[in-house]
């Protein structure tokens, strides 16, 4: 068996990790979660999930990773297989590398809007603020024609403009990511990590503390923070909400994408897996509630008022970061350095976790089918760059494939993977698979959580979305979102053939 890499250093490991769970997620589509959904109302189910789904399927993901790792394998139709002797467990592992694939063609393309937007607010390119403004909907406007000249969308979703430059820079992200990528685990991801992540953090509590002192005739930023975190239990009956906040820990986590797998794969036999998988979760939860919660909403409280910031979450993310926070840097005294700042934090957090949501493929042609790293950088770079010019010129297609792939998807692997690890193998081993090496001991009330409460939950959120949301998806008139739809079909079907070629290639050797 041709050796695997290993992660060099424990730090290295933990910031790896971090950088892959802390990404656009934390810093744009939490904050607007959790404003859409009532703010102090959402982060009562956020942290019963975080307890009760999370966590157990963290180490569940940490261990089938270190268990398939240390026998050759780092992705899940291999290690579905080694755990469950069915032929069907290597057709549902698929999905390990489909929902990376997919989610990874879209985040690659808003990852690159962040380092175009960080070289105009550093050359100065930025829509400035007219002396005498006041806020109304106008002060916007020039931002908001900014985004969409940028990414060339019209505001009724069609491309109406070519997107040179957008489309150049997301040739640049690629390249940055493939040059990460092709150096390896330990000297291209680790090494990247141990300098961006410290940087990253640094950046974050920067902008933390200079929004936490704004103040205008509207309002200020410590409202919005009260905003999010006066708890509020009135609302915590309606099962959006709950489905909302169990996606957004999955997203955030990297949970359920088959990732967290294959970084666990590099670890060695003994390596401890119960505090290093806490360590690195419990960065990304400060980077979330703590950073996350602290600069987008309270800015645009402070600026907007209250009421209009919770108007601006509703209309998404992408207005928050793109439109919304480039006015109220605007407003500051050295804007430029500001919102290079803020674009540049995106960055980083958006480069950290691509290379993560890649290295399922990668894994998979390098341990299945003996590819040579370049070669697996390489194709799969090449079929990356394919795939996203579908988000990146046909209108609608990154909501599509967030719905299917980062919403929907997750989910339900998470609810498999949990049911394959807990249920195939013997409570002994699943028990020790988890604790070997631990630096601290579980508890062993988490083993009961795991094995019922864990798979439970996940399969009535599966169900709940099959049957109640599923139906309202379907009915999509537009025939473009059926091209997605369709690309998507195949996508699907040549990983399917992918699988099988590898098996049947592996039986040939065998032989
Ligand atoms: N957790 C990342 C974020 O918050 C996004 C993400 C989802 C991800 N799935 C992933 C990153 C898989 C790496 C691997 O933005």
């Amino acid at each position: 068996m041709a050796s695997r890499e290993h992660w060099r250093t424990k730090t290295g490991l933990v910031l790896a990790m971090a950088g892959s769970a802390i990404g656009l997620g934390n810093f744009l589509r939490f904050p607007t979660q959790a404003a859409q959904h009532g703010g102090g109302i959402f982060m009562i189910p956020y942290m019963i999930s975080l307890i009760l789904i999370a966590i157990p399927l963290l180490w569940i993901e940490w261990a089938m990773g270190r268990y398939g790792g240390i026998r050759g394998h780092g992705t899940t139709p291999a290690i579905f297989n080694l755990i469950w002797k069915n032929p069907l467990s290597k057709y549902l592992g698929v999905f390990g590398l489909f929902v990376p694939f997919v989610v990874c063609s879209y985040y690659i393309y808003i990852e690159s809007w962040t380092l175009g937007y960080a070289i105009f607010s550093i050359l100065g390119g930025l829509p400035a603020l007219p002396s005498d403004f006041n806020i109304s909907n106008e002060v916007q406007k020039p931002f908001k024609d900014f985004f969409l000249h940028y990414t060339g969308f019209s505001s009724s979703g069609f491309l109406n403009k070519p997107v040179i430059w957008s489309y150049l820079v997301f040739v640049v992200t690629c390249a940055l990511n493939y040059f990460v990528l092709i150096k390896g685990v330990s000297k291209g991801i680790e090494r990247f990590c141990k300098f961006a992540m410290p940087l990253l953090f640094l950046m974050g509590i920067f902008l933390a503390v200079r929004i936490f002192f704004l103040q205008t005739n509207y309002g200020s930023a410590v409202e919005g923070l009260n905003f999010l975190w006066e708890p509020r239990w009135d609302k915590l009956t309606e099962p959006a909400i709950w489905l909302a906040a169990a996606g957004q820990v999955f997203f955030t986590l990297s949970l359920g994408f088959g990732a967290i797998i294959v970084y666990a794969s590099y670890l060695k036999r003994n390596d401890d897996i119960t505090l290093t998988s806490l360590t690195s979760a419990s960065l990304n939860e400060f980077a979330e509630v703590v950073l996350g919660a602290s600069i987008a909403i309270p800015a645009a409280v402070a600026f907007f008022g209250l009421s209009a910031a919770q108007e601006i979450a509703k209309t998404g993310s992408f207005t928050l970061a793109f439109i919304s926070l480039p006015v109220v840097f605007a407003s500051l005294p050295y804007s430029n350095i500001i919102s290079f700042i803020w674009f540049f934090l995106l960055f980083l957090a958006g480069i950290t976790s691509s290379i993560a949501i890649t290295q399922p493929i990668i894994a998979f042609l390098e341990d299945e089918l003996k590819f040579s790293k370049n070669k697996a950088v390489t194709l799969t770079f090449t079929t990356l760059f394919l795939v996203a010019h579908l988000p990146i010129f046909l209108p609608f297609a990154i909501d599509e494939m967030d719905f299917w792939a980062g919403t929907f998807l997750i989910v339900a692997f998470g609810f498999i993977q949990s049911l394959i690890f807990l249920w195939s193998l013997t409570p002994a081993t699943v028990w020790t698979e988890i604790n070997r090496g631990g630096s601290i001991k579980l508890p062993k009330i988490f083993f009961l959580i795991m094995k019922y409460i864990t798979p439970a939950f996940l399969g009535i959120l599966t169900f709940w979305w099959i049957f109640k949301e599923l139906p309202s998806y379907l009915q999509a008139d537009d025939p473009r979102v059926w091209i997605t739809r369709v690309v998507l079909f195949i996508l699907l079907s040549i990983k399917l053939y992918l699988i099988f070629f590898a098996y049947k290639k592996k039986k040939k050797i065998l032989r």
